[in-house]
Formats: C-alpha cells, structure tokens, sequence
C-alpha cells in the first residue's frame, strides 16, 4: 500500500509557475499561463476574484453540494471516514472539520500527479498522519484496504465520482479539447492503456457501445464509422485530432446546428472513452457491492455522480440493498444542487448525490 506513512512522500512534481509568464493579450488564456491561479496561496485576492465569477481557478477544484455531503453523512467528533476520491481535498477538509476531534480520515486517490499535493495542502492545514491517511489506490479494492490498515467497519464513505477539476483543465491529461494535447485521459497515468491506445485497438461495434452506454451519445453509429476511418488514415494520438474528427463528422451530416453543439458532443465523446479507459462503471460496481463490508452499523454512505449511467448504478444498489435489509434508509430522492450554487460553481449543474444508511 502506498500510504503517508511511507517516509518518501513525493510531494509537488508539477510545475508550479511562480512569476508572470509571457502570453498575448491582456489576460491568460491557456491553462499553463494562469500563473497567479497555479499559485492560489500567494494571490489569493486574484483567486477570490475568479470563484466569484463563477469559474474553477486552474489547478484548483471547488467542491460541489458540501452542506448536502455533511447531512448525509452526519461526521461527529472521533469518527472514522473513508473519502474515497481525495480529489483536491475540498470535501476531505470539512469532513476533518466535522470529525476532530479524535476522528481520522482516509483518504484515496488512483492519481499520482494530485493525491501528493493535496496530502501537502492538508498536512500544511494542520491535518497530521493521526487525522488523515492518503492512500493512493482505487477504491475498488476499499475492504482489502481497511483491512490493511486495521479498520473494520468505518462510520461513513463519500465518493464524489469521475474527475477533479485540475485533472478536466490541464491538456497535458487529455480531459479536453479546448486546447490541444496528448488523447490520455487515465486518471493514473502509470497504468495502461490511455485512450489513444484504446481508440487504436478497439472494435467499431465495441466503440459504437461504449459511446451509447457511457454517454447516451445519439450519433454513436456514424461517429463509430467516422472514428475508425480516421484512425485507417492515421493513429488518433491528440485531442485536437479526434475533435476535429468528430466535428467535421457532425457538419457533413448535418448532425449539429451550432458549434456549441458539436462541442456538447465532442465531450461526450470524451467522457464515453474516459469512462471506458479507467473502467468506471467497473470499479462504481465493486464499491457499491462492497460498501456493506466496510461500513459498521449505522455508518452512512454518499455518492455523488454526474451523469445517468453512474446514478443508475447508485440508484439501484442503494434499492436492492434497502429491500434486502443491507440499508436501513436511503435517500428518498435525488440530491441536486440549489440555484446558488448552480449559479456560483456551473460546473456543479450534473451533480446528483444519494445516500444510504448500514442497518
Ligand atoms: C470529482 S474528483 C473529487 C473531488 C474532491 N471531492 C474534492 O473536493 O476535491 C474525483 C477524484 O477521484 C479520483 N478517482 C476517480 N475514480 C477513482 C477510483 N476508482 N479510485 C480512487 N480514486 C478515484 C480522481 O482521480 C479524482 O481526483
């Protein structure tokens, strides 16, 4: 296990720009160049300034129905939670708020890049290896992890599902196409395939489905067709390139009115192939069969998911488990973000948290 208390912490490997960097225009534009946002401990009034206008700072990730998160899962002083998507660490920090003190969290991520910086930001809060415990694994594998660490049973679980928002911005990961870069998309670089190498081995009927069943993606058919044939002329390698693939699919078919559009479509698209790279739907199932082994009676669980083929999962495992008595109470309906916080973070507007209760 890779955990705190391992003596090398790898801490900081990204580049952190510290003084202005050359751009054209009045403002930064590209992710590389938001100088002052990459080094929010130093501009923070600058930083404010982007939250308030209801942006993600580069580097940063704002997180998403906290209030809603606390009820749910009700963390008291000397409690033991699991957070098994660290992220940038937004949820993690109230929670350890909420359980000190005496509590101790733990803390998961699979991304090497982000889990060390965030275990620094929260050690540099005050959070000390009795408090938390960063582990970077996937939290598939979460009973042989709390058996690892002597735990059997936790009082509560969160997991906020997919991507964090430095992992979405940062072309280098290859999240987006709003500037080029390498077609990644693993939230563990270190593992196999990225989504180049998926999208050079895959078959066309098997794209066709992981675009109709990780993204709902009407055009899967044509885009299936398109895809391949481009990937016959040359190795679809760069973000850039499957975008352009996709839109000049959709203007020769007519497929998409506005550019907005088509750009609605080239991220699901995106999504349809992240999904498929990191297994998604893979490990949401393994945690949802292994939740009842790792919470102790009474101890609460919350997902937060944000698109239909995760809630779906969610939704009926939560079901199947207050029918069986696994759960004794679950969420009687959606969670959803509240217009102010739809209007201060828009990145929020997918967000849907359930949660269950241990019986
Ligand atoms: C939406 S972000 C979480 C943001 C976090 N709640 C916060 O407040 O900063 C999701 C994070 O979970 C991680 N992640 C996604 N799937 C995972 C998995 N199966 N196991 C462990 N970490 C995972 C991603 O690498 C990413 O950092």
């Amino acid at each position: 296990m890779t955990s705190d208390s391992t003596p090398s912490i790898p801490t900081g490997d990204a580049p952190r720009p510290q003084r202005r960097v050359r751009y054209s225009g009045k403002n930064p534009r590209r992710f590389s160049e938001k100088y002052k946002e990459h080094a929010a401990d130093q501009y923070g009034a600058d930083v404010a300034k982007v939250v308030a206008s209801g942006k993600t700072p580069a580097g940063m990730h704002r997180p998403i129905l906290v209030r809603e998160i606390l009820e749910s899962l009700a963390p008291k002083p000397g409690s033991v939670m699991v957070d098994c998507t660290l992220g940038y660490g937004g949820h993690a920090r109230e929670i350890l708020g909420a359980i000190a003190p005496g509590g101790r969290l733990i803390g998961l991520d699979v991304d090497p890049i982000e889990q060390p910086k965030t275990l620094e930001r929260l050690r540099s809060a005050g959070f000390g290896p009795d408090a938390f415990t960063a582990v970077r694994r996937n939290f598939a594998g979460l009973p042989q992890i709390l058996a690892e660490l002597g735990l059997d049973g936790v009082d509560g679980i969160l997991a906020d599902l997919g991507v964090s928002s430095m992992q979405l911005d940062d072309p280098a990961r290859g999240f987006t196409f709003k500037e080029d870069g390498p077609l990644d998309l693993r939230l563990n670089p270190e593992r196999s395939p990225s989504a180049s190498e998926w999208l050079a081995r895959v078959s066309r009927g098997d794209l066709e489905t992981a675009l109709r069943d990780h993204a709902d993606e009407p055009h899967a058919t044509v885009l299936a067709d398109a895809i391949v044939a481009a990937r016959q002329r040359e190795p679809i390698t760069r973000t850039a390139r499957l975008a352009a693939v996709i839109r000049e699919t959709l203007r020769t078919g007519k497929l998409a009115s506005t550019r907005d559009l088509e750009n609605i479509c080239i991220r699901r698209v995106f999504q349809a192939l992240r999904i498929a790279v990191n297994d998604e739907f893979g490990v949401l199932d393994g945690l949802l069969r292994n939740l009842p082994y790792c919470l102790k009676s009474g101890g609460r669980v919350a997902i937060l998911s944000f698109h239909s083929g995760e809630d779906r999962r969610v939704k009926k495992a939560f079901q199947e488990g207050l029918r069986s008595g696994v759960y004794s109470e679950i969420a009687p309906e959606l969670i959803r973000p509240d217009a102010e916080e739809l209007r201060s973070n828009p990145r929020s507007s997918p967000a849907k948290l359930r949660w269950a209760v241990r019986a």
